[in-house]
């Protein structure tokens, strides 16, 4: 079955085609971000706007990339939730029409899901597939959790953040530095200059037991140590790679221990990474270093499958229709929505 997936949640349209028998034949990205930038942030109204104008033409560009006619489609997938919820009006009214003009089903699909499941698109290609059972570390601008994945909707929610998400973290320490939205890949990068021995940030929550994380007690040392070395008003350039570098550095830390604390708590060997933290070089590094002496293994997507995209709302969308799951006359977006809500496919259970 080809499936056309539509990602519209919040600042990237994503759309792609993916064949449940072929793997991914078409992958298509826009990207918001310098509609947001000037703001520090993203406009919801902004983000809505765009993707009105953005999504069809990805939706004809997936097409003949592809070289699949729209009679080819046999379901639609639509992120359904979490994110903007005009935002993912747009996505979810679009894939619903085009699904109800062709004549097949639809399907919301939940947005983590998608990032949980995006290491899976590998399946067709070289790269290793995680098997069932695995720890999910999910890692994006609105979320961190430490999930527990027992299958396709099994999940049990292991520990997550009580404030701010790792992604958003990163987001409000590069404002301080004065770099550009969205942070992460520019704190990354200039931490790159940054001296590793200069200063030791809090790791927050690691002594307490629990997989629970809090990022709002670093976010306020950082802001403590950028005002403590403002000149004049400014910093220079050294000392925010040093504290790029620190607080890189905490973050790492923090989620590589409870990463090992999750795995040996329910007695696992895999990890799965997933969102757009899991970008982070020194993550990816580190994770493996230190699980790999305890024989685990780490599994995350291709980089550009680790950002918001629509290949893996269509690949965990297929997944779903294909064990023939599909919107009812009642769905609707649902812009919160706790993944642990969600269930195994009915044919699959
Ligand atoms: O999954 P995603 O694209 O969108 C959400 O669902 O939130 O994640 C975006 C987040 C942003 O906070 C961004 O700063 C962060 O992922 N991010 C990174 C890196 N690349 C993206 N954080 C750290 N290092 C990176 N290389
Ligand atoms: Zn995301």
């Amino acid at each position: 079955m080809k499936v056309l997936g539509i990602e519209t949640s919040c600042d990237e349209t994503g759309v792609a085609l993916y064949d449940t028998e072929r793997g991914l034949l078409a992958d298509a990205l826009y990207s918001q971000i310098d509609i947001h930038a000037e703001y520090g942030g993203v406009v919801p109204e902004l983000a809505s706007r765009d993707h009105v104008r953005k999504t069809l033409p990805l939706i004809d560009q997936v097409l003949s990339e592809g070289g699949v006619v729209r009679g080819d489609i046999g379901g639609v997938a639509y992120t359904a939730g979490p994110g903007l919820v005009g935002a993912l009006m747009v996505g979810a009214t679009l894939g619903r029409a085009i699904a109800a003009g062709l004549g097949v089903p639809s399907l919301g699909v939940h947005h983590m899901e998608g990032h949980l499941l995006a290491p899976m698109l590998a399946e067709h290609e070289a790269g290793a597939v995680p098997e069932y059972p695995f720890v999910a570390l999910l890692v994006s601008g609105g979320h961190t959790q430490l999930v527990r994945v027992d299958g396709l909707g099994l999940y049990t929610l292991l520990g997550e953040s009580l404030d701010d998400a790792a992604g958003e973290a990163f987001d409000k320490t590069a404002k301080m530095l004065g770099l550009p939205y969205p942070g992460g890949p520019h704190v990354a990068k200039l931490a790159e200059q940054g001296d590793p021995d200069r200063f030791e940030f809090p790791r927050p929550m690691v002594k307490q037991g629990g997989l629970d994380f809090s990022f709002s007690g670093l976010k306020t040392h950082t802001l403590t140590t950028v005002r403590a070395h403002e000149v004049d008003g400014q910093v220079s350039e050294q000392d925010k790679a040093d504290i790029a570098r620190a607080f890189e550095a905490a973050v790492v830390d923090t989620l590589v221990i409870k990463c090992r604390r999750a795995l040996k708590q329910e007695n696992l060997t895999r990890l799965v990474m997933a969102g757009g933290v899991s970008a982070n070089v020194r993550l990816r590094a580190a994770l493996e270093e230190k699980l790999g002496k305890e024989r685990c293994e780490v599994f995350y997507p291709a980089p550009k499958l680790c950002t918001d995209n629509g290949a893996m709302i269509a690949y965990a969308g297929a997944l779903r229709l294909a064990a023939g799951e599909c919107d009812g006359p009642d769905a609707e977006v649902r812009p919160r929505w706790p993944m642990t809500e969600l269930t195994a496919p009915k044919a699959a259970a």
